[in-house]
């Protein structure tokens, strides 16, 4: 009773003899797992004269090994197994064709790597690996080793047929190497090497620092990491790489084929290992194309003129300026002027903004050059020729006083005062005649004062003028 019952203690141990039929007890056999991989088991035991071995499986199949032996070690490789199984073997040592000692042991293949690892979830300083469980079977745990750190068992999720474990506290832009084992019976997988990186930082801020109409130039500081590059997506549309500079600390990039006037919408990334940052969006407007304000200045003398227009928002590079018969002039500013021209006369203009290589619509204005001048010589003109005309008359009369004088001393005043009066109205000839008019006036009025007392008085003496 005891003796069996110590027997059932030493069955409940393995590995363990089982006490067969033997006449002598033969020398303790350890069998050892030397080597390892998913299909292959070396397995080491020491050697005892003059025995056979034969491994039965777990199946019930028994195999006569043929061992190779180093000194007193003999070993034997199982193959054709599954990965990440457990077996159970009884090795049995036979003498004479006879069973002698059965020796059971379990020995657990190395389990498969997984397929593959997929990132589920990237941030800046977090990664979220999911994977396949080996096998769809939970029987199978994992360890992450992240390179240089300690290893990370894993939690398990039952029931479903993937895995994720998370690492945090890392940097961003970063490529960091693990490697993922899977775990069963207490051994490792070869090990799944595979790398990730966490997102890239977004620029900090994107400057608009030309805006044409066809154009915006763009300037940001560079992301502080290694192996950057952007991306620019414009709108919905197309997406555009941008290489990283070597040893510059600002970016600049034109988008190009805009249209004048018009908001667009970008979003710029940051891109590390092809991974991209979250974006940065921002939006601007291209330079309108539409000159405003546009007017003619007179300029002193008549012989100039200045167009004069408002500067239009955005980044122009400059206006070209057309005057009808001559050749184009170009301003950066907004104001040109126009010399050699003529007084009071119209020129037409035509004005169209440049923007980088896009012309605006040409805008056209007539100006005048200043017509005062003109006026003024005019009139200067007209009165010297007046001048000239009395001087001319004055001449004459002058002239013909002279003759009238020496020819006839008692010719008729009248007639030649008649003349002056109707011809002439300059001024001094005029004053002339108005005190002559006066002269008569007082004579005419002397007249109608003395007329009544020469009705009055007989004895006056009526002299009568020889005009009246
Ligand atoms: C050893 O294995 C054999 C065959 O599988 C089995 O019959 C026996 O009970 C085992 N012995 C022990 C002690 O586990
Ligand atoms: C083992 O076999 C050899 C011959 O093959 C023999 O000489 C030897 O005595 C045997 N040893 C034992 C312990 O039986
Ligand atoms: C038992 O398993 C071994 C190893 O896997 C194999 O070689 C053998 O054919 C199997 N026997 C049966 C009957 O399945
Ligand atoms: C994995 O196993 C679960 C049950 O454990 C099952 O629902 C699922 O369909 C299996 N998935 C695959 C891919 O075999
Ligand atoms: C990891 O260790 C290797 C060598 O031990 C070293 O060259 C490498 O810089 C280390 N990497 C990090 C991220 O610390
Ligand atoms: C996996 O990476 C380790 C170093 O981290 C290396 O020793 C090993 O050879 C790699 N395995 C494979 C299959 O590349
Ligand atoms: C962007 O503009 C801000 C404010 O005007 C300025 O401080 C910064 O240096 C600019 N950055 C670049 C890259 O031009
Ligand atoms: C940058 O990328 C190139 C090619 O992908 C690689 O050879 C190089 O080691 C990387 N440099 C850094 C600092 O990651
Ligand atoms: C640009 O973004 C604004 C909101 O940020 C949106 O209202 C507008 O429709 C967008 N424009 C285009 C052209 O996508
Ligand atoms: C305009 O052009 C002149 C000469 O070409 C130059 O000296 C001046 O700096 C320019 N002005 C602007 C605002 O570009």
């Amino acid at each position: 009773m005891r003796i069996i019952s110590l027997l059932l203690m030493c069955w409940s141990v393995a590995p363990m003899w089982r006490l067969s039929s033997l006449a002598s007890p033969p020398n303790v056999m350890g069998v050892f797992v030397k080597a390892r991989t998913e299909t292959l088991l070396t397995l080491e035991w020491t050697k005892m004269n003059n025995f056979s071995y034969i491994l039965r499986y777990s199946n019930g199949t028994e195999t006569p090994l043929t061992v190779s032996a180093d000194g007193s070690v003999l070993r034997y490789t199982v193959s054709s197994l599954s990965p990440g199984t457990k077996y159970t073997f009884v090795l049995y040592a036979v003498f004479k064709g006879v069973k002698h000692s059965a020796f059971n042991f379990t020995a657990v293949t190395s389990p498969s790597n997984v397929a593959s690892v997929s990132v589920k979830a990237r941030s800046e300083t977090a990664l979220t690996f999911e994977w396949s469980k080996v096998k769809n079977n939970s029987v199978y745990t994992y360890i992450l080793r992240q390179s240089n750190r300690s290893d990370v068992h894993t939690p398990m999720y039952w029931g479903g047929s993937t895995a994720t474990h998370t690492v945090s506290s890392l940097s961003p832009g970063t490529k960091y190497a693990f490697t993922l084992y899977t775990v069963f019976g207490g051994e490792r997988s070869s090990g799944y090497n595979f790398s990730a990186a966490t997102m890239p930082l977004n620029v900090a801020s994107v400057n608009v620092t030309q805006r044409f109409a066809n154009r915006l130039e763009l300037s940001w500081e560079e992301v502080k990491s290694n192996n950057i590059s952007y991306i620019l997506r414009h709108g919905s549309k197309a997406e555009t790489t941008i290489a990283a500079l070597e040893k510059s600390s600002v970016m600049t990039h034109t988008v190009s084929s805009l249209s004048p006037g018009t908001r667009y919408n970008f979003t710029l990334y940051t891109v590390f290992e092809g991974v991209r940052s979250r974006g940065l969006t921002f939006s601007s407007v291209t330079a309108s194309l539409t000159v405003t304000g546009l007017r003619c200045e007179h300029l002193s003398g008549g012989n100039a003129l200045a167009l004069v227009w408002d500067a239009p928002s955005g980044q122009w590079t400059g206006v070209e300026v057309q005057m009808k018969g001559r050749n184009p002039q170009y301003s950066n500013g907004t104001r040109l002027e126009f010399h050699d021209l003529h007084p009071a006369l119209w020129y037409d203009v035509t004005l169209k903004l440049c923007s980088g290589d896009v012309k605006s619509a040409p805008v056209s204005i007539s100006c005048q050059t200043d017509p005062r001048g003109v006026i003024a010589g005019v009139i200067l003109a007209l009165l010297f020729m007046v001048f000239l005309i009395c001087l001319g008359f004055v001449y004459h009369r002058q002239s013909v006083l002279n003759r009238k004088t020496q020819s006839d001393l008692h010719a008729n005043q009248t007639s030649s005062q008649g003349a002056e009066e109707g011809a002439c109205n300059a001024p001094v000839l005029a004053k002339q005649q108005s005190s002559d008019s006066r002269k008569h006036l007082g004579q005419r009025l002397n007249k109608k004062k003395s007329v009544k007392p020469t009705q009055e008085n007989p004895y006056s003496n009526p002299s009568t003028p020889s005009h009246q």
